[in-house]
């Protein structure tokens, strides 16, 4: 039988261990799994598509079945050019599926044969997002249970400067009262 090869893209940044949980899943389900980093010219990522990239690709080491690439432009292009024949999306929340289905649906006109996949994560991520991580991270927050230690530790070391810069601001202010 022909294998099956399924692409889980997204802009991961950073990974969560809402993405890691999604990937588990699909490795056990599918042949092969391609996590897939879009290169969005027009945003501002706190971590560059390499960073993104290495971050990944030490998360899914032992995942036999699954490799991390990047792609640019049109989502369904890239997943023909790999043999992809299905696109993976965790949804987590209600509110989610609104955005997905829209997606699913453009996905669809734009390339037929390519079937969404959505997965529910598991419950404990319900609310996780890496927009939420970022928010956390910048307000020097807890983090344990959110991404990986890896994760954690690069958001820090990228984050760190600008911590101690707000720390010192807030003692010179505390200082003036
Ligand atoms: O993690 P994200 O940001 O929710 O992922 C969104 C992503 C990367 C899957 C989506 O923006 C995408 O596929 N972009 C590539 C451009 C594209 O194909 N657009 C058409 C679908 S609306």
């Amino acid at each position: 039988m022909k294998k099956v090869t399924a692409i889980y893209p997204g802009s991961f940044d950073p990974p969560t261990n809402g993405h890691m949980d999604l990937i588990v899943r699909s490795s056990a389900i599918f042949d092969e799994v391609v996590v897939a980093i879009l290169r969005n010219p027009e945003k501002d990522p706190l971590f560059s598509v390499a960073e993104r990239r290495v971050m990944l690709e030490e998360m899914t080491k032992d995942l036999r079945n699954v490799r991390v690439d990047t792609f640019g432009g049109l989502m369904v292009e890239y997943a023909e050019k790999i043999g992809a024949r299905a696109v993976l999306r965790g949804i987590r929340a209600l509110s989610d599926y609104e955005y997905e289905l829209k997606m699913a649906l453009m996905n669809r006109r734009l390339q037929p044969q390519l079937e969404t996949v959505f997965m529910m994560l598991g419950e404990q991520y319900a609310y996780l997002s890496s927009r939420m991580v970022r928010e956390v991270a910048r307000l020097n927050g807890p983090m344990h249970g959110l991404v990986p230690e890896l994760v954690e530790r690069r958001l820090r070391e990228k984050l760190e400067p600008a911590i101690k810069f707000q720390n010192a601001r807030k003692t010179k202010a505390g200082k003036r009262t």
